[in-house]
């Protein structure tokens, strides 16, 4: 009579014979390699769909503080929700430079509005490299305490060296003057294109004009290694080392502040019409 260990398992019930099976053989090896694959990528699955809000909700919160940021008004430690109520959103329609309805400020998608065929054009001539472009963008008004126009900040975006940097660009009432640009989203490389974020590089936007004659002439910001013909007005010195990424935003500010991006709307900051 053979020993216990060395039976046949005939039993019928299959967990039973799994459970009875030599961990070493290849189908309990296979099963429980399964198993657990299964079992790790329903936590993965279930932790990025529970967790997708509140991903969310911090993508808009930091938005939000790098609006507060650009236009000059965080400190550390603000109730940024708060903060955030001096702004006025509207969802701007490019070529015409006006507020449109048709949307609502605090739910417009701008980044799902470029994908979308129906809300966004073609670039054939793309200098920022973004492919397509959308035709409504959301913009927000700065007001002084008289309800006044202080500064109007404008999302821009293109592609840089590695990635495509988004962020804002907040000019002053005159709609001509630069206050600062942020970028809030890239990928550039840290030491070098990330220099982006440096306080100090950021810090030489301020005062900075987009076009000679107090905005009636031509577009003449440039970031370059040396000034423009038009002179150091216009010029913000491009990043050492990340020459490429410099050109990036050189392309993706003078693109949208031409004619095709904010410059319609522009004229109305300009003219005082906002
Ligand atoms: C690993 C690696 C990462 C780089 N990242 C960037 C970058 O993010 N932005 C950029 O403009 N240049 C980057 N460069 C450098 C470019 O290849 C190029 O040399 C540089 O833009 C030239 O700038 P310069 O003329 O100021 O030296 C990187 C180079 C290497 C090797």
């Amino acid at each position: 009579m053979p020993d216990q260990d060395t039976q046949i398992n005939t039993s019928k019930n299959p967990i039973r014979r799994f459970l009875d099976a030599s961990p070493d053989g290849t189908a309990k090896t296979v099963t429980v390699a399964l198993g657990l694959c299964l079992v790790a990528s329903m936590v993965v699955s279930a932790a990025a769909v529970a967790l997708r809000p509140l991903q969310e909700r911090n993508a808009a919160l930091d938005k939000q503080v790098n609006i507060i940021q650009v236009a000059g008004l965080y400190e550390q430690g603000i109730d940024v929700a708060k903060s955030f109520e001096a702004f006025e959103p509207h969802v701007l329609e490019l070529s015409t430079g006006e507020f449109t309805d048709q949307f609502d400020p605090y739910k417009f998608d701008d980044r799902a509005a470029a994908d979308d065929l129906t809300l966004s054009i073609p670039l054939q001539d793309d200098p920022a490299s973004i492919g397509r472009q959308a035709k409504y963008v959301t913009v927000y008004l700065l007001r002084d305490a008289d309800g006044a126009l202080d500064k109007v900040i404008l999302p821009v975006y293109g592609y840089g060296l590695w990635s495509t940097l988004y962020g804002f660009i907040a000019i002053e009432e005159d709609g001509n003057t630069i206050y600062g640009l942020q970028f809030y989203d890239q990928a550039e490389t840290p030491g070098l294109g990330a220099e982006v974020d440096n306080p100090r590089w950021k810090a030489l936007w301020r005062d900075k004009k987009l076009r000679t004659e107090d905005g009636a002439g031509e577009l003449a910001i440039t970031v370059a290694k040396s000034p423009p013909p038009e002179g150091r007005d216009y010029y913000v010195d491009a990043l050492s080392g990340a020459t490429l990424t410099s050109r990036g935003v050189d392309n993706l500010v003078r693109f949208w502040m031409s004619e095709r991006g904010f410059e319609p709307f522009l004229k109305r900051v300009r003219a005082g019409d906002i």
